[in-house]
């Protein structure tokens, strides 16, 4: 359930107080950018880095209006506190704002100011590798737009898959680009492991460079573990001895299959268990 109080334009209001016009351009055109960022004992985890893709993405849609990134850094800090959550998210959503529907985003009346909404929802966050439901996923083709390093609302390519597959009785959907290899889960990261060395696919426009991607590699360099950025296949996922994906609220979630092959049991692997362990002594956990 949504926290009691959220954030609305400058406001701290009952969710169910909160409303939007019918033509705002989130609603209209997904003409929007969201962020959700891992709340641990009341803390947003990589908040900077968060912050800062939310600015990039407005760069890349060439918002006009947006708002102060300190000002809502402050709010964002805020929520957890205000709806007495020590785990779980923050979500924040800036759309262009609300005008007569015109597809032109030059359109806006002078002085249009975007729509800002952020609020927290608790959530159970597990210490531990063991304590992950490892996924059953399905590879499935990638059928989203060129700009996936946007992170916008426009969402309907990783929605359909992930009901592809959860249609065909999987969890979660890998997609795959035209040349075979695996771009990213429907809203994390994909990750093996094969021989000690991690691999993760380069970032570029057909992935979204998740913050959890960037500080699991970060880590993995701590740790020594070998790193090798490069691209791989649904097959090398089946063949690889630990497969997982990341994003701020998928931490590290291990794969139990993919496209029906089994993989071992993520408690027995050594790799994914030790980034797990390094994420939570980085997000501060007890
Ligand atoms: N999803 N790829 C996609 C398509 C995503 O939507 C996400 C995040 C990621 C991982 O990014 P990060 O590590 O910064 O969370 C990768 C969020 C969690 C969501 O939409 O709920």
């Amino acid at each position: 359930m949504t926290s009691a109080i959220v954030y609305l334009n400058g406001r701290h209001v009952p969710a169910a107080e909160a409303s939007i016009g019918i033509e705002d351009r989130g609603f209209q055109f997904a003409d929007s950018v969201y962020e959700v960022v891992l709340v641990v004992g009341g803390r947003l985890v990589d908040r900077d880095g968060h912050m800062e893709r939310l600015s990039r993405s407005m760069d890349r849609m060439a918002f006009a209006s947006r708002p102060d990134i300190a000002g809502l850094t402050a709010v964002l800090d805020g929520l957890p506190g205000r709806n007495g959550i020590s785990d779980g998210m923050v979500y924040v959503q800036v759309t262009r704002g609300a005008w007569a529907r015109n597809m032109s985003p030059g359109s806006a009346p002078d002085g249009t100011p975007p729509t800002i909404v952020a609020y927290a929802r608790a959530l159970a966050i597990p210490r531990r590798l063991a304590a992950m439901r490892p996924l059953h996923v399905l590879s499935a083709p990638d059928r989203r737009w060129g700009h996936c390093d946007i992170k916008t609302t426009a969402l309907a390519g990783n929605m359909l898959a992930r009901a592809q597959a959860q249609a065909a009785g999987a969890d979660e959907a890998w997609l795959v680009a035209a040349d075979g290899t695996v771009t990213e889960a429907t809203a994390a990261n994909a990750w093996i492991v094969r021989d000690g060395v991690i691999h993760t696919r380069a970032e570029g426009p057909e992935i979204l460079g998740g913050i959890t991607r960037r500080r699991i590699l970060a880590l993995a360099q701590d740790l020594g573990i070998p790193t090798r950025i490069a691209a791989f296949r649904p097959a090398d996922v089946a063949a690889a001895d630990e497969a997982f994906q990341t994003s701020a609220t998928a931490l590290i979630t291990p794969l139990a299959s993919i496209d029906g092959v089994a993989k071992s049991d993520p408690a027995g692997w050594p790799v994914s268990t030790m980034l797990f362990d390094a994420y939570m002594r980085f997000a501060g956990a007890d």
